[in-house]
């Protein structure tokens, strides 16, 4: 894409990949963007944990226990294959990643300044990669808030959140979004 204005309004969310694993390059650009995100006070809050293929084994426990949470809370009948789609979703994405924000307990205020600088971050990295053809998921599950996630990532929970997983690769379908007119999310004030 040769325009930042298309690079933005087109970019979707993307949930299945092709096999196409991601060239460090591009990889290390897209940080590159992630980096250059606002931030007040300079606290670069943002952390971004690559996971690779032992750590995601590592989760695999905590991602079938889950499962079986929901699956019971919907009254599913097939434990099993929801079990196998939950864990494809953290062994399949040709990139997963943990995007962590800094936390101040004792400021409310510098934790959601924070936390905005984070998503700048994490957005500024989602379209440095769509830029180069590679979609992404962001995913807010179960698994991003369980403690036990913290564990195997050796996260401190205390001084760090989890603010989400991005999962990422060549897309194999991109989908089609209907967003909210421009007229009907801006007004101009006398
Ligand atoms: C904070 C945040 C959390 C999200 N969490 C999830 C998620 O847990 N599961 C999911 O399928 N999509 C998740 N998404 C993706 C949204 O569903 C997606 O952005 C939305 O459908 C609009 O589509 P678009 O990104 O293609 O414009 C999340 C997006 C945001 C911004």
């Amino acid at each position: 894409m040769d325009n930042l204005q298309d690079l933005i309004n087109n970019r979707r969310s993307i949930y299945k990949f092709t096999d196409q694993s991601i060239d460090d390059e591009i990889l290390n650009q897209a940080f590159l963007a992630a980096s250059n995100a606002p931030c007040h006070k300079h606290t670069h809050p943002w952390k971004f944990y690559v996971l690779g293929s032992q750590t995601r084994s590592k989760l695999i426990p905590t991602v079938t226990r889950l499962a079986k949470i929901k699956s019971e809370k919907m009254q599913s009948k097939n434990f099993e294959a929801d079990a196998k789609r939950a864990i494809s979703k953290i062994t399949n994405p040709p990139l997963l990643i943990a995007v962590t924000s800094k936390r101040s307990p004792n400021d409310d205020f510098r934790e959601k300044e924070d936390y905005a600088a984070s998503v700048c971050a994490l957005h500024n990295l989602v379209l440095s990669l769509w830029e180069n053809g590679i979609g992404s998921q962001w995913s807010t599950g179960s698994i991003t808030r369980d403690e036990s996630t913290y564990d195997c990532l050796s996260i401190d929970s205390k001084q760090e959140e989890i603010i989400g997983f991005i999962k990422a690769g060549y897309p194999e379908s991109i989908r089609k979004v209907n967003k909210k007119p421009v007229k009907e999310i801006v007004e101009y004030l006398d």
